[in-house]
């Protein structure tokens, strides 16, 4: 069956978070995934550190992963609470697989256990079909960020999930703080 022996562990993140051997899994799988990204670019931004590590474990051994991190920020002047995503990788010896869309589920489903009214993660125009696959809305208003002290106009694209999916998404986010 496919994905049989696939599961997600969502663990707070702290120094002990993962075992030194899934730290180095980790590392090889996030430098062989990004190996096409324009590090230059990305690498400028500041990134929120983050509050949970989620791993797609495939017989105990992790093969995707990514980072969430809680947020009170602000949308069209109302005060909410976001849980944003980053990061997403999946090992290329697994990709296809599904993995990551079953990793995108169990994070939809902790987003609305935590509370959250939205959850929020920004990425490339090219992944704005894989994430729209997994139930997400590409947002068009304005994304403020923080980034190195200075506040700016996210440049790139910015995703919602909703927890009211019938309800209009907002106009302006301000994340007070820098992206995820
Ligand atoms: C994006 C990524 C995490 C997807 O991982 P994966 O485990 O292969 O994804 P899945 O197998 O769950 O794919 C789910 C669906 O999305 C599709 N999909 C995967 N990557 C896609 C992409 N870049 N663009 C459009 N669709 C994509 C798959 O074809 C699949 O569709 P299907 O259900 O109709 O078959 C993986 O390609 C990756 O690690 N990429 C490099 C790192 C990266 O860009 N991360 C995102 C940072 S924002």
């Amino acid at each position: 069956m496919q994905g049989a022996g696939f599961n997600v562990e969502i663990r707070q993140s702290s120094a002990c978070v993962m075992t030194p051997d899934e730290r180095q899994i980790i590392a090889r799988i996030a430098k062989r995934a990004f190996v096409d990204y324009d590090t230059q670019y990305w690498g400028k931004f500041e990134w929120a550190p983050a509050d949970w590590q989620v791993f797609g474990m495939l017989e105990g051994v992790p093969v995707c992963h990514a980072k969430l991190t809680k947020r009170k920020a602000t949308a069209d002047d109302k005060q909410v609470t976001i849980i944003g995503m980053g990061g997403l990788k999946t090992d290329p010896d697994h990709q296809g697989r599904g993995f990551a869309g079953r990793l995108m589920s169990a994070i939809r489903d902790f987003i609305m256990k935590e509370g959250a009214d939205l959850g929020l993660l920004v990425c490339g125009a090219n992944l704005v079909p894989f994430y729209e696959k997994c139930g997400w809305q590409a947002f068009r208003g304005e994304l403020l960020v923080q980034c190195h002290g200075q506040q700016l106009v996210w440049p790139e694209r910015t995703m919602l999930l909703a927890m009211e999916p019938t309800g209009p998404l907002p106009n302006r986010i301000d994340l007070c703080g820098p992206p995820f």
